[in-house]
């Protein structure tokens, strides 16, 4: 005997490059868990279908508990033959309790099985994730409402555009990172459906409840064709892709500290448990963990092309290709967590420096309000704008602040400009202004902190 579990058929010996090539064991038994959970599933149906006596089918329960615990305990040995988790849990159970465990695959497929295995494992995964995910989003809302009475400059194209306040910015990554939350829950819906008992393709011949090993597996529902059941990865493809898309939303926010924690910058500094140094500059203190966070962003994004470049032009139905959608899964999981647990100690231990936020801010930066003022006093927009305009090139020219401007000079650029011009000089006026919803206003910023909070905690 060959110790396969295809080796009927076959009288010559594989050779041991392609043994190995073959195998997936060294990455596919981090599913022993779940295997052994589908298979006591399967065995239940079999017995209700009358394959396997009450005897048989508690003869497997009892083995399948038994190869559980030697996985959990660190015992399970791994034989060379073991070309996956499927074959090395079998062969184990047949040492275990003889002859009988050789009716646990009947009807299954390890087509059926692996993407069974690989659905539960993921279900119980996202749920970590989902929850490290909320409480990144609950820590960043938590500094947004501690913090939102500090104010310093928002930039587009990284030129000082208009004053914000700090929380804005907080938020403004909070809700993206907020949509990749609800979003996970939508792909967790579609992980959330039981391809087994559709067999290597054609389906199950034996009269195998589907319905009960949905219910004995907790699935939402069942997958409805057996050849898609078998082949498709959408749910592998749909989550390589939250994981991109909520990389992006990391590595921009990452993009953002790093840059605000320069010397040139100096709004922030990353906490000491977050940065590292340098062996030859004394000086330095770098900001690893976000850079990282930046690059793991390639790494996932990488994943997620390379299975749908996997899955593309495929023929029907399995093949085996689809083996390596696990280590791009295992990898994206296992990156996704330390991401974000390690974004949470970033910004739960984020150090910002107020008074130099508030040196940051300068009276070009109100412009806009300025051109606002004159809309106020009912000038159209278009030429406000061309006024404030020639306000900021008149304080050019000459050299000095927006704000330094006289009252008599900026009154040769329109007679609309009166004594209470001085209040578009104080920051604090400034953002007040911007109260619609989603502004920079204190009410606004308030506003957006409920929205996050009732959203996430009706997920
Ligand atoms: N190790 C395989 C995988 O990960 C299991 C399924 C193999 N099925 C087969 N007929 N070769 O996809």
């Amino acid at each position: 005997e060959s110790g396969k579990l295809w080796g009927g058929r076959f009288v010559g010996a594989v050779d041991p490059i392609m043994e190995k090539f073959n195998s997936s064991i060294t990455y596919d038994q981090h599913l022993w868990e779940v295997d052994v959970q589908g298979s006591k599933a399967y065995s239940r149906g079999l017995q209700k279908a009358g394959i396997l006596t009450k005897t048989e089918m508690d003869q497997i329960l009892q083995g399948l508990d038994k190869v559980a615990e030697e996985w959990a305990q660190g015992t399970f040995k791994l034989n060379p033959n073991d070309e996956d988790i499927h074959t090395a849990n079998e062969r184990r159970l047949k040492e275990l309790i003889g002859e009988t465990a050789g009716k646990l695959h009947t009807g299954r497929s390890r087509n059926d099985q692996v993407v069974t295995d690989l659905r539960l494992w993921m279900r119980q995964n996202c749920s970590t994730l989902s929850a490290l995910l909320r409480e990144l989003i609950r820590t960043m809302v938590d500094r947004a409402e501690a913090e939102r009475d500090i104010l310093f400059p928002g930039y587009t194209h990284l030129q000082r555009a208009q004053p914000i306040r700090w929380s804005h910015w907080i938020l403004s990554h909070a809700v993206a990172l907020t949509r990749d939350s609800e979003r996970l829950l939508e792909v967790q819906k579609r992980i959330n459906v039981l391809p087994l008992g559709s067999g290597a393709i054609a389906g199950n011949p034996l009269g195998v409840d589907r319905e009960l090993l949905r219910a004995e597996l907790n699935f939402g529902a069942i997958t409805l064709n057996s050849m898609d059941a078998t082949s498709e990865r959408d749910f592998v493809a749909e989550f390589l892709f939250w994981a991109s898309l909520c990389m992006t939303h990391l590595s921009r926010m990452a993009e953002d500290l790093i840059l605000y924690g320069t010397k040139e910058f100096n709004l922030v500094q990353l906490s000491d448990a977050y940065s590292t140094g340098s062996s030859l500059m004394p000086q330095k203190k770098n900001p690893d963990s976000l850079e990282l966070i930046r690059s793991k962003a390639g790494r996932v994004f990488g994943r997620c092309a390379g299975l749908l470049m996997t899955l593309k032009g495929l023929p029907s139905t399995y093949n085996k290709d689809l083996q390596e959608d696990k280590e791009a899964v295992f990898e994206v999981s296992n990156t996704m967590s330390a991401v974000i647990q390690v974004a949470t100690g970033v910004i739960s231990t984020l150090q910002i420096h107020r008074e130099n936020m508030a040196r940051a801010l300068s009276p070009d930066m109100l412009a806009t309000d300025l051109a606002y003022y004159l809309v106020r006093k009912g000038m159209p927009f278009r030429q406000a704008h061309e006024a404030s305009g020639k306000a900021v090139f008149m304080a050019e020219t000459k050299g000095v602040a927006l704000n330094q401007l006289s009252l008599q000079e900026l009154q040769t650029i329109s007679p609309l400009f009166s004594g209470d011009v001085s209040h578009v000089w104080d920051y604090g006026h400034s953002v007040e202004q911007y109260a619609a919803l989603g502004g920079t206003a204190r009410s606004s910023v308030d506003w957006q902190i409920g929205q996050v909070r009732a959203l996430l905690g009706a997920q």
